[in-house]
């Protein structure tokens, strides 16, 4: 019975591969319609292709036979064998490369810096006339209807940018700068993943990509500049000091606080962030308490120590602070 529910479940599977935050089938941007349109031509020519090849076999599989003479034979090699694949093949790639677009094609105003870390996502936006960066870890936030540009990095090993949604893939790495471009079509939420095996977390290793009407984009900018406003609440206080007295801030930045480390993520604007550990959790503070007690349990290979030998209500505050970091 598994074996008869096996075709249904991978025609499920490739059906519901065209949609959703994470498909190259359903864009949300300029390059990836360019990128979809092809791949649907590409589809289409393969389909009538394997339909005639087809018919053609199974013609000669029926018919009776019947003798030809030599130079129609010769003709069929030639035509079939070497003029019409040639034909053929020669217009789907002439026609792949004359839309297939330009991912470094500069961008118009706002470029973002992407740094590739194990396992996780450095982002730093350059607003144009920018003379420091905002920085951010784990989201990318783009406006709509303009073109952004990216300028890809890598600290330690390869990893590769993959937004299928809006663009195609760029590689990030070590002592090298790759830059591509993307224009979103439309707002919405979607998912990129780190596609180059980049150690034990590559797997663990996204992010995500929100798109925003131009307004909307500045407003988020402008908060992201903002320093961090902390909770008020006793617990949130509880957790601040905890987190400034056991050396949090010796890895992450919290901008407007002691804290400026800049070995893992800036955590200035974390709370408001859509996920938590490059996408391995969610911003909550059950997630986040379960995330600094041990995070090598819920990622494999992660470089956060373990903080499991503090008192778990201490622990649960700092998760309290750093959720209320909006
Ligand atoms: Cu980074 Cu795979």
């Amino acid at each position: 019975d598994h074996l008869k529910a096996a075709p249904a479940l991978a025609a499920f599977g490739f059906l519901t591969a065209c949609v959703g935050p994470q498909s190259a089938l359903d864009p949300a941007g300029r390059d990836a319609e360019t990128l979809a349109d092809l791949f649907f031509w590409l589809v289409a020519g393969a389909v009538v292709l394997w339909v005639l090849m087809n018919g053609l076999m199974f013609y000669a599989w029926r018919a009776k036979p019947r003798p030809i003479s030599p130079k129609t034979g010769r003709w069929l090699i030639f035509g079939g064998g070497i003029v019409f694949p040639t034909v053929v093949l020669a217009g789907l790639l002439s026609y792949g490369l004359s839309v297939i677009p330009d991912q470094r094609a500069p961008g118009e105003g706002l470029r973002v810096e992407i740094t590739g870390e194990q396992w996780w996502f450095r982002v730093a936006y350059w607003p144009e006339g920018a003379t420091e960066p905002i920085h951010s870890a784990n989201e990318v936030v783009f406006p709509v209807g303009q073109r952004s540009e990216l300028t890809l990095k890598a600290d330690q090993v390869i990893h590769s940018f993959w937004l299928p949604s809006l663009a195609g893939k760029t590689d990030m790495i070590p002592g090298r700068v790759n830059r591509m471009s993307l224009e979103p079509t439309e707002p919405g939420e979607f998912r990129g993943q780190c596609a180059e095996y980049c150690g034990e977390s590559h797997a663990w290793m996204a992010f995500t990509a929100l798109t925003l009407m131009p307004e909307e984009f500045d407003a988020f900018l402008q908060d992201l500049a903002a320093p961090a406003v902390p909770p008020d609440t006793e617990v949130g206080q509880a957790g601040r000091t905890a987190f400034m007295a056991h050396g949090c801030g010796g890895c992450h930045t919290i901008r407007g606080t002691p804290a400026r480390g800049n070995v893992g993520p800036d955590l200035t604007h974390v709370g408001s962030r859509l996920n938590l550990a490059a996408g391995a959790l969610d911003v909550t503070v059950p997630d986040l308490a379960a995330w600094i007690t041990d995070p090598k349990a819920i990622k494999a290979g992660a470089k956060m120590p373990a903080y499991d030998h503090l008192d778990p209500d201490e622990i649960v505050a700092m998760a309290v602070y750093l959720e209320g970091l909006k």
